[in-house]
């Protein structure tokens, strides 16, 4: 075959329109870190893309230098067969290419419809076409299989419900080049499903995804490539036919791992510590009744909305139950607000952290503390020296990736920030934890070493709810499990008998 020149310019164009996007030896320091160190990949047009990597190993800094969040030090962005530089995330969305961040960014105070259409809205500035709006948004939420109503606001949704939001406003640019950023951390059966529908279908229509994901059982199910980054750097890029769970956790963590989920322990549980009694709360709660010992850990599964949350909150003392009773200790107790709960001994760690859980502009070893002061004060005197030593104490045991106990929480990568919040309420010895999400965002190495810590809690005759979207994760770790659907308890199953496909049952009927 003889090789003509324009045989190689067809080749040369075909590359090009193959690769959507080549990232080229990018760098980015922040002070005492630094996040991305000569980082490159490569993306086909119409590929599901996923980026993994550990909590703080670079992913969201790399794709904000992408989407024009932050600009790098050193490197070069192909977008499309053209160099680019963007200055601000709108230039990167004229060209093409829009993010969904992993902190969400919807204006609590404003409409569903608000929030999609910002910027955008049909009609003029003073006569806006509500109906249209109302209509087009309606659109845009039925595409990511959710029907909440558009004049609905933001800080009255979930956190699923809000990164559902999130999605269909994503989806509304018309890009080339979506990115994700951990959008199913709080999602689980059918949302997930409906998510991974809207992905399939956007690759249909050539729409290039780059998906961010601690769920490893997901890459399998819509990536077509991975590339798996560690400490700012490129590890691998693979076709994900090519490789496995256990290679990929090998390139996540970079040492084998050699169980996901520590074995449980025979372990007898103590006396009831709480019992909750015909609960109520209108129009979210019906009637709920649990039991939860010493020692034991109780999981409550579900889809978004199905009540978990508020079941939670109610016995936290942050939603006032209309009806029911809380035993605590044997006594009936009743809970008015999370500080009378957490001096009775009741910690939460919440499911939005940035919203309840963390001071973002606090330092890790201010955000740890605060919830028990008490420890580290002495007659009014700060015990300094205590609070840095606990605060390094549960940097280690978390492996939060940090410079220092003083770093601003702000400046942690998501699931680092994940990390202060548990360890906060780890400090604040109660004898029950309620954990919401409590490894949302977690990379696989630091979520068993949260699961270490639940169990040395165990040990130690605490007692733990726990609400997960992750089912896999409630199946390994509990003792007892309930499934919540539509504020009642539809089931219960111990943790040996449960699988996916029971829970799932119970929670759509
Ligand atoms: N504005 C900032 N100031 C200081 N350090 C930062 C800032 N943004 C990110 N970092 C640091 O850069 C590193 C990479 O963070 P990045 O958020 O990109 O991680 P990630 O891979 O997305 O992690 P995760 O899985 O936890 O979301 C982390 O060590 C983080 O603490
Ligand atoms: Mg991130």
């Amino acid at each position: 075959m003889i090789y003509t020149a324009s045989y190689y310019f067809k080749n040369l164009l075909a590359v090009k329109i193959m690769n959507i996007l080549e990232m080229k030896n990018i760098s980015k320091s922040f002070p005492g870190v630094k996040a991305l160190n000569d980082m490159s990949l490569t993306v086909k047009k119409g590929e599901v893309h996923g980026l993994l990597g550990a909590n703080g190993a670079g992913k969201s800094t790399l794709m904000k230098v992408l989407s024009g969040v932050i600009s790098p030090d050193a490197g070069d962005i192909i977008f499309k067969g053209e160099s680019v530089q963007f200055t601000s995330p709108l230039d990167a969305q004229e060209k093409g290419i829009v993010i969904i961040h992993q902190e969400l960014s919807l204006v609590p105070s404003l409409s569903v419809a608000e929030n999609i259409l910002l910027g955008r809205l049909p009609g003029k500035p003073h006569n806006i076409n509500w109906k249209k709006a109302y209509n087009d948004a309606a659109v845009y939420l039925e595409k990511v299989g959710t029907y909440i109503k558009p004049s609905t606001k933001v800080r009255d949704l979930s956190v699923a419900q809000k990164q559902l939001v999130e999605i269909a406003k994503a989806l509304s640019y018309d890009a080339d080049l979506i990115i994700m950023d951990e959008p199913s951390a709080v999602l689980s059966g059918s949302e997930l499903n409906q998510l991974f529908n809207t992905i399939n279908s956007l690759a249909e229509k050539g729409v290039t995804v780059i998906y961010i994901s601690h769920r490893l059982e997901e890459i399998f199910q819509i990536c077509n490539r991975i590339t798996i980054m560690r400490d700012g750097q490129v590890i691998e890029t693979r076709e994900v036919a090519e490789t496995n769970r256990e290679q990929i956790i090998r390139g996540i963590v970079g040492r084998e791992l050699s169980e996901e989920y520590p074995p449980s322990e025979t372990y007898n549980f103590g006396d009831v510590i709480l019992s909750v009694k015909n609960l109520s709360l209108k129009g979210k709660l019906d009637n709920i009744n649990l039991d939860l010992k010493k020692g034991e850990i109780l999981g409550l599964a579900g889809l978004v909305g199905s009540g978990r949350t508020e079941i939670a909150r109610s016995i936290f003392g942050a939603d006032v139950y209309d009806k029911g009773e809380i035993f605590y200790k044997g006594k009936k107790t009743v809970i008015k607000s999370p500080k009378q709960a957490i001096e009775l001994g009741i910690a939460l760690v919440p499911e939005d952290r940035k919203e309840q859980g963390l001071i973002t502009s606090f330092s890790l070893k201010e955000n740890f503390t605060m919830a028990a002061l008490k420890k580290i004060n002495n007659k009014g005197f700060m015990k300094f020296k205590k609070e840095i030593d606990e605060s390094k104490s549960l940097v280690n045991q978390l492996k939060i990736k940090t410079p220092s106990v003083g770093q601003i929480a702000l400046n942690l990568s998501g699931g680092n920030q994940q990390k202060v919040v548990v360890g906060k309420y780890l400090f604040s010895d109660a004898d029950i934890l309620i954990l919401d999400e409590p490894t949302r965002g977690v990379d696989v190495g630091a979520k068993r070493e949260i699961y270490l810590v639940i169990r040395e809690l165990i040990k130690q005759d605490k007692a733990v709810l726990l609400i997960s979207s992750d089912w896999e994760e409630l199946i390994a770790l509990c003792d007892r499990l309930l499934v919540v659907h539509e504020g009642k308890i539809k089931g219960e199953m111990n943790g040996q008998d449960a699988s996916p496909e029971k829970i799932l049952d119970l929670a759509l009927t």
